[in-house]
């Protein structure tokens, strides 16, 4: 019997009673449905003996609206901003025309308490993507403000049932409140802002009904500020078919998943167990089910074959390698790295300028946003970017507007992704074809380490 672990965390899960499958805590908003407010609400994350938690999520919920679009398909948004900052949305992964991608100063200015930005845009990939804001997200997503796009295959692949997962780690206080400690250069300067409550969909104790024999898609984000998981099956029998969105050319074996921030796994899974099956996160000190799957009857009398490959979204091919433009980007920084000096508003700083100005990170020597791009690319070229990890944190690294693969040290391609974790000490050389015009960030996605220094962009000629 596989059991919540939670000797490290400040609650006990024992008497938490289960919400109906499917059934969202937190309130509905008095929104049209072509309305996406960001608004304060209220959500069960901790056990029915806490209180509720306040939460930040659009339409009030957590996780907010699942977004559904044909491929191909035009998504319309009218974003209402009810909160006390100013937000912007991020369609994660979409590769999006470049003013509706969410990023404030870049591609459009912040929308402010009380007002409003229509997002109006194609979704040329099927799979599975996520919206965020783009403003202050350390703070913003740490409220709850995500939820899941979802941009269907023409013909989708047959399952029984099609899930979505978002997994998400909150620093609750034993109030069941959000701790506001925002902002912490510890959390800054170190892994990032780690939790103490995991939820899935808001749930502490997610689970769902399941026949012996019935064959499901799960699909995995990880919205939490920094936490990266290790996840296991236990009773299900799996394969991944996509990784942040895209499918794989060949379904492979789910063995350990891991999953960085803001990456996506797409699995099929067969219920293989009669009775329980567990979606299993791993520890150092073992693992808890981040989702129980209550098994009763049966699907089908025999097992189904292996899954086919998800038909592959268009994106242009890479052109040759030797031929292609080649940029280093050196992290560098954090607690227990070497960096002493780094620039910051166009003069170089010591380390304890640099921490009162709450940054801790440089890329290629500079602790903030630069006024020049990393690179500038003119219009479907080839790109390489070696991304140098020189501190002692690994670093889950996100492209704007594109998807990259990864080169591996053999020369070997890795499947397509627009989030690559990135261990300390290692280099990840990543390729990819330039074609989507604008001004793109390229950022670690642990929302502090971003916030703190590891923010830079790419231009792509028109
Ligand atoms: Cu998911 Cu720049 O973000
Ligand atoms: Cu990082």
């Amino acid at each position: 019997m596989m059991q919540r672990k939670l000797s490290r965390r400040q609650f006990i899960a024992g008497a938490a009673t289960i919400a109906a499958a499917g059934t969202l805590p937190g309130r509905v908003a008095a929104a049209t449905p072509s309305d996406l407010r960001a608004m304060p609400g209220s959500a069960q994350l901790a056990p029915t003996d806490y209180p509720q938690t306040p939460i930040w999520g659009y339409q009030g919920q957590v996780p907010g609206p699942t977004l559904r679009v044909a491929q191909g398909e035009r998504l319309t948004r009218r974003f209402v901003n009810d909160l006390p900052q100013p937000s912007t949305v991020h369609w994660h992964g979409i590769r999006i025309a470049n003013a509706m991608d969410g990023v404030p100063d870049v591609t459009q200015p912040a929308v402010p308490p009380g007002g409003e930005f229509l997002y109006d845009f194609i979704a040329p990939d099927a799979g599975t993507y996520w919206y965020h804001p783009h403003n202050r997200t350390w703070e913003q997503m740490a409220r709850g403000l995500y939820g899941a796009l979802i941009v269907e295959e023409p013909a989708p692949p047959a399952v029984d049932r099609d899930e979505v997962l978002l997994i998400d780690d909150w620093r609750l206080a034993d109030d069941g409140r959000i701790r506001d400690d925002f902002g912490s250069m510890r959390d800054w300067s170190h892994a990032g802002r780690l939790g103490n409550w995991i939820t899935v969909n808001g749930n502490g104790d997610f689970r769902l009904a399941a026949k012996h024999r019935d064959r499901l898609r799960l699909r995995l984000v990880n919205t939490a500020n920094a936490r990266i998981f290790s996840l296991g099956l236990k009773g299900l029998e799996g394969w991944i078919v996509a990784l942040d969105g895209q499918p794989l050319d060949t379904p492979a074996a789910a063995g350990r998943i891991t999953l960085a921030p803001a990456q996506r796994a797409d699995l099929v899974v067969d219920v293989i167990d009669t009775r329980e099956a567990f979606l299993i996160s791993y520890e150092n000190d073992g693992g808890f089910a981040l989702a129980t799957f209550d098994i009763a009857g049966s699907a089908r009398a025999a097992r189904l074959p292996a899954p086919a490959p998800l038909p592959a979204n268009p994106l242009p091919p890479l052109g040759d390698l030797n031929a292609a433009r080649r940029t280093t980007l050196r992290m560098e920084g954090g607690a227990m790295g070497g960096m002493r000096t780094a620039m910051l508003g166009g003069r170089r700083r010591g380390m304890r300028e640099l921490v009162a100005s709450g940054k801790a990170w440089s890329f290629n020597g500079m602790a903030d946003m630069p006024d020049e791009p990393l690179v500038a690319c003119e219009r479907g070229e080839t790109m390489r970017i070696a991304m140098v990890n020189d501190t002692a944190w690994p670093h889950a690294m996100h492209l704007h507007g594109h998807h990259f693969r990864l080169i591996g040290g053999d020369g070997r391609l890795g499947p397509l992704r627009d989030t690559v974790l990135v261990d300390r000490g290692e280099t990840a050389e990543i390729a990819f074809v330039a074609d989507n015009p604008g001004d793109w960030l390229l950022h670690c996605h642990m929302l502090e380490h971003a916030a703190a220094g590891m923010m830079t962009w790419l231009q792509v000629g028109a």
